[in-house]
């Protein structure tokens, strides 16, 4: 059995985090052009989506492919502060970072906004020189055993150590994929622009070791679908037995 049909087949644990994907396709069904660059290819309204979820999150967290950018995973200016405060949450929510490797320097732009504390998800294959720079950097490090980042165990960390119970992954392809995995994504809010990429290397919605079989697929149930213009923004819920 896979390791998708295997998580799925479980109840979440109640001390984790909600977790929410917010992920913009192309048509056919990539993140970004083959070459994996960064390219905002939605709408602006899918722009203003991205920022609205932001303010319905204690964190938001990315993988370190998507995060060596320009990219801080902020609140997006007061306007959206503001939000936030309205709606009970801090006026900057915590981001959290995924590099299971170490491939994330501790030079990267993310670390160099410091409104809000950056939390570093990383494993034991990093050496003691990169957790010494990073230490410097991160607001706090949570390290897996193994080669893989044991996400179950990091968002029982993130929610006991840092209060965080809403959780917006906003991926690639790879974290999207590990959370599947371990049966932690609840929502998915998905835009499908008018657009194809192509490309057998482009990054999808999930990545990663995926299911051989359609029986061992993760089930969702479709909450909210509207079409503005030419693009689909789509609500799902995750199925669990
Ligand atoms: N359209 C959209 O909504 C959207 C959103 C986000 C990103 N993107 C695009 O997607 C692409 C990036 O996606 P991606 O899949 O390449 O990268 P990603 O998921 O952002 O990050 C992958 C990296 O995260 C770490 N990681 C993730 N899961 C792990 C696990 N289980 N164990 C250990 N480490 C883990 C690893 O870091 P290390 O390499 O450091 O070990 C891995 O290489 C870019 O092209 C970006 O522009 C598009």
């Amino acid at each position: 059995m896979d390791a998708m049909a295997r998580a799925s087949s479980h109840p979440k644990d109640s001390r984790l985090p909600y977790v929410f994907l917010n992920v913009a396709t192309s048509a056919d069904g990539k993140l970004a052009p083959a070459n994996r660059n960064f390219v905002p290819f939605s709408s602006g309204r899918d722009q203003e989506l991205l920022m609205t979820l932001r303010t319905e999150a204690d964190a938001v967290m990315s993988g370190a492919g998507t995060v060596r950018g320009k990219i801080d995973l902020g609140t997006g200016g007061a306007k959206y502060q503001k939000l936030r405060i309205k709606k009970g949450l801090a006026e900057y929510n915590l981001r959290v970072v995924a590099t299971g490797s170490g491939s994330l320097r501790p030079d990267a732009y993310i670390f160099q906004q410091t409104f809000s504390p950056v939390l570093v998800l990383t494993t034991s294959l990093v050496s003691k020189t990169y957790l010494r720079a990073i230490e410097k950097v991160a607001g706090g490090i949570h390290i897996s055993k193994g080669s893989k980042i044991n996400f179950t165990e990091a968002l029982l960390w993130l929610s006991g150590t840092w209060n965080i119970r809403r959780l917006l992954c906003e991926g690639g392809g790879e974290i999207n994929g590990a959370l599947f995995d371990e049966n932690l994504v609840d929502d998915i809010y998905l835009t499908v622009a008018p657009v194809i990429f192509g490309g057998r290397t482009a990054p999808t919605l999930a990545d990663g070791e995926g299911v051989s079989r359609v029986a061992d697929s993760i089930k969702l149930k479709l909450r909210r679908l509207r079409r503005i213009e030419g693009e689909l923004f789509l609500k799902y819920s995750v199925i669990r037995k």
